[in-house]
């Protein structure tokens, strides 16, 4: 199938269609795959029977320029739709727990619609541009607040089957569910404190405050975690490394953990300030992005059978 080809519909339904990631990606880089938009759990099964990759909002992907090989999904439908209907039995007078929100819902538009419910536990992670199931399976945050402070129940499919856990089930930490790689967290149930529409605003507001010094230009995020709490970004400043060019692609004069798109950067220029970082910061750092195809395709196992 070449980008040329008309869309098709897979046995269950699914839309098919080969298309540029980069259009996919907040860094704007990233060669074709077959994508899948899945609705339904019986569409998730058929698209997972073939080698496979979760795609969210893509603002944490780093995708090659040659495109991939295996097949893309994405959630849409009711997949990409929350449910904030209190749920009556598991509700309590100080606890709301809603009914189903989608993997692919947008994280941003979910937030905003949390503030004017006056639901709080989630407003620390505004401005990230997630998806609810990409930004819960590295739990996506800030120093304010991250995603497992609002979960109450994960739905995660893998080929094997679906399963539901609670994050007491899981090794969660900083940016980082303890979910392993491309298992698929299709919906969960949030867990939220009735507050004010007021209170949450400001706690919003105070959050996104710490964000005036990112940059506005295409990049996917922090490039790496901050190790041991201290700033990654002010380690790549102190070893000088802001404003440093590869082809398109740049350390951010504003922030130097963030990787910015100059226009028509590559993936390759992307991977040669990632060297660049890891051979002249002295500290050791986790990478944050996520490399396709780099990173290994399937780790099928929970971690507590690992
Ligand atoms: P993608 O980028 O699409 O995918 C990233 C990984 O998640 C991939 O391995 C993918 O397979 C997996 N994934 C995606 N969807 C699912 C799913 N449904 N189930 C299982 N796995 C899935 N991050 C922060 O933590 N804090 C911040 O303050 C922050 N600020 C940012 C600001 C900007 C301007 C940008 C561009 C990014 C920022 N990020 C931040 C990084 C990014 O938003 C987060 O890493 C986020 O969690 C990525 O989610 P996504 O849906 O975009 O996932
Ligand atoms: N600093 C520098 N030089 C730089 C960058 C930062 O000196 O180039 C200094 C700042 O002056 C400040 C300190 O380092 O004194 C911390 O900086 P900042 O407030 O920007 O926080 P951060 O630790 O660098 C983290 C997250 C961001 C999140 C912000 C705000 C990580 C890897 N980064 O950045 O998350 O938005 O806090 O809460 O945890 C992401 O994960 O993708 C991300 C953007």
């Amino acid at each position: 199938m070449t980008a040329s080809e008309p869309v098709t519909v897979s046995q269950t339904g699914a839309r098919v269609e080969r298309l540029p990631l980069a259009r996919y990606t907040t860094l704007g880089v990233g060669g074709e795959a077959e994508v899948w938009f899945v609705s339904t759990h019986e569409q998730l099964a058929e698209a997972m029977s073939q080698p496979y990759r979760i795609l969210g909002g893509g603002s944490n992907l780093v995708i090659a320029d040659e495109g991939l090989r295996e097949r893309v999904i994405r959630l849409a439908g009711p997949l990409a739709e929350a449910d904030l209907e209190p749920d009556a039995e598991l509700s309590t007078p100080d606890q709301i727990i809603t009914g189903w929100v989608g993997g692919g819902v947008p994280l941003p538009g979910l937030i905003r619609k949390l503030q004017k419910l006056g639901w709080s536990n989630l407003e620390g992670t505004v401005g990230i541009p997630a998806q609810v199931g990409g930004a819960v399976w590295m739990n996506a945050g800030t120093r304010y607040g991250e995603m497992f402070d609002g979960l109450h129940t994960l739905e995660i499919v893998t080929p094997e089957g679906t399963r539901q856990v609670t994050p007491d089930d899981l090794k969660w930490g900083y940016r980082d569910s303890g979910i392993p790689r491309n298992h698929i967290v299709s919906r969960v149930r949030l867990k939220l404190r009735p507050s004010t529409q007021d209170a949450v605003l400001d706690a919003m507001n105070f959050a996104d405050n710490a964000r005036k010094g990112q940059p506005k230009m295409k990049t996917p995020g922090c490039a790496f975690k901050n190790p041991g709490g201290v700033s990654a970004g002010k380690l790549i400043d102190e070893a000088g490394l802001k404003g440093l060019r590869a082809g398109n692609a740049m350390i951010a004069p504003e922030h130097a953990n963030f990787i910015v798109n100059l226009g028509g950067a590559t993936s390759a220029d992307v991977h040669a300030l990632l060297d660049a970082i890891r051979s002249r910061v002295p500290v050791p750092m986790e990478l944050e992005y996520e490399l396709w195809p780099e990173h290994q395709l399937l780790e099928n196992r929970w971690p507590e059978q690992a």
